[in-house]
């Protein structure tokens, strides 16, 4: 279904992010009809350049990152886009902007830029009479530094903008077998009444990478895994494996569900907390050359055990780990149900419980490990096979997965604010995540040093041994 006419300014247009995914994401969103012919793009950035430079750019970017466009439609498409330089902290451009814009249709301004210049790009829109009681304005991750910078960057937004205008960006909640999660849960009859301690030994959420930080280390050496990775991806991913079924889906109905998890996260002690920094190896450079800070100690690797306070969760641990440089680019949450509480069957020892997992990336798609009699007349052994589902195979292989972006960038012109985080919740995670940092900061806690291309440091793997558990293998 086509959304209504849109005028997307998208200010970082030249970026990384801009070309890499919100770009090629527009495009594709306008080659399966779903972004009207009469929507505009207008990119903005620093550099003087004119609108069919801007357009030479993203072909490229285009071959680079979707090669797979039609050349037909990206011409027609790129006939919707136009570029105007403006020059966020200072005068230059705003003029021209504000008449590049239509007065009746809706308009979203999209900060693919630092998060130090949110509050002053809001400024200059409001000031300039830019931003319509109607406009929606999109910020990225990371979303402040902790809680006080995250305070900071909603007042500055909030100053201009109402909540309900403003659109913040987690992608993890636009993929789709997050979404998918929801409709498992709440779609179905099955799973819902044994989602809780009585039935559920724990939950293990991985989000694995093999990318390392080249290019970022800027940002990444100031950041680390906690920051990057545990307080927006991870945190939303168990609020949404956690949270009770909201009555509707709907903003608000979703968002304070969310909160009320984010909420009863416990203190994680020191004891369930294992981090690693990649080491260099075989001539590979390690983290703290990528990162070029030889005494650095942020982590590119963290995993944590934690606990959530509240009624159905109670005594279930929640196993999260993501890092860097790791054996395989996995991500998946794993919940575990409790083992069967008596055998039957002689001779086969204790029998293991279900495991469902839901798998984000890559082949996205669910698996029941399920215990079954080994097939033959040889005796009654028993067996662990998975009821697997891959979407691709059961939804058609040649269905293009649309990227997370795709999604959340036509959710903000329709209004649709339910897959972004609200101010509160966002608030809530740094207060959540600040006393950890905090922590190992003050006792000068250093990262262990892990191999490329392993599962992360031992560390983390006692974490779950000490507990009687294993961790899925990664790759
Ligand atoms: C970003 C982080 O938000 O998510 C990156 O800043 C990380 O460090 C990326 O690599 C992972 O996203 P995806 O979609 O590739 O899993």
């Amino acid at each position: 279904i086509p959304v209504n006419p849109f005028d997307l300014v998208l200010f970082g247009a030249t970026g990384d992010l801009a070309q890499r995914k919100i770009l090629p994401g527009l495009y594709h969103r306008f080659e399966v009809g779903q972004m009207p012919e009469d929507a505009c793009i207008i990119g903005t950035a620093r550099s003087d350049m004119d609108s069919d430079a801007f357009r030479d750019q993203i072909r490229a970017s285009m071959k680079e990152f979707a090669p797979q466009f039609k050349k037909d439609v990206l011409d027609r498409f790129l006939k919707r886009v136009s570029y105007v330089s403006v020059d966020v902290m200072g005068d230059k451009g705003w003029s021209e902007l504000a008449k590049s814009l239509r007065p009746d249709v809706v308009r979203a301004f999209y900060l693919s830029v630092g998060p130090n210049l949110f509050s002053n790009i809001a400024q200059r829109l409001d000031e300039n009479g830019l931003a319509t009681p109607d406009s929606r304005i999109v910020v990225e991750k990371p979303f402040g530094h902790d809680l006080a910078s995250a305070k900071s960057l909603n007042e500055g937004l909030r100053a201009c903008f109402k909540e309900h205008q403003i659109y913040r960006i987690d992608h993890y909640l636009g993929k789709e077998t997050v979404q998918n999660l929801m409709a498992l849960r709440f779609a179905n009859s099955l799973f819902e009444p044994l989602w809780n301690s009585n039935h559920i030994d724990h939950v293990q959420i991985t989000v694995a990478e093999t990318v390392g930080v080249e290019g970022r280390g800027a940002y990444y050496d100031q950041s680390g895994a906690m920051r990057d990775m545990i307080q927006n991806h991870l945190v939303q991913l168990l609020c949404m494996t956690a949270m009770e079924p909201p009555s509707k889906f709907a903003p608000n109905s979703v968002r304070d569900e969310k909160v009320k998890v984010i909420e009863a996260l416990e203190p994680v002690e020191p004891k369930d907390i294992a981090r690693g920094q990649y080491r260099a190896e075989h001539g590979d450079d390690g983290y703290v050359d990528h990162v070029g800070n030889p005494s650095s100690r942020t982590e590119s690797f963290i995993a944590l055990k934690v606990h959530l306070g509240n009624w159905r969760w109670a005594g279930v641990p929640f196993y999260l780990r993501t890092g860097k440089r790791l054996r395989a680019r996995e991500s998946e949450i794993a919940v575990y149900f409790r083992d069967p509480p008596h055998t039957i069957f002689p001779n086969v020892g204790p029998l293991r419980g279900n495991v469902l997992v839901i798998r984000l990336q890559p082949d996205e798609g669910i698996t029941l490990r399920t215990t079954i009699k080994d097939p033959g007349p040889g005796g009654f052994r028993l067996s662990d096979v998975a009821l697997d589902m891959s979407f691709a195979d059961a939804l058609g292989a040649d269905t293009r997965a649309p990227d997370a972006y795709e999604r959340l960038v036509m959710d903000v012109i329709r209004g649709d604010q339910t897959l972004f985080m609200r101010g509160d919740e966002a608030e809530a995670a740094w207060a959540w995540v600040d006393p950890i940092i905090q922590g190992w900061e003050e006792r000068g806690d250093r990262p262990a040093r892990y191999d490329q291309g392993s599962s992360g440091p031992e560390e983390a793997l006692m974490l779950l041994h000490r507990d009687g558990r294993r961790w899925r293998q990664i790759g």
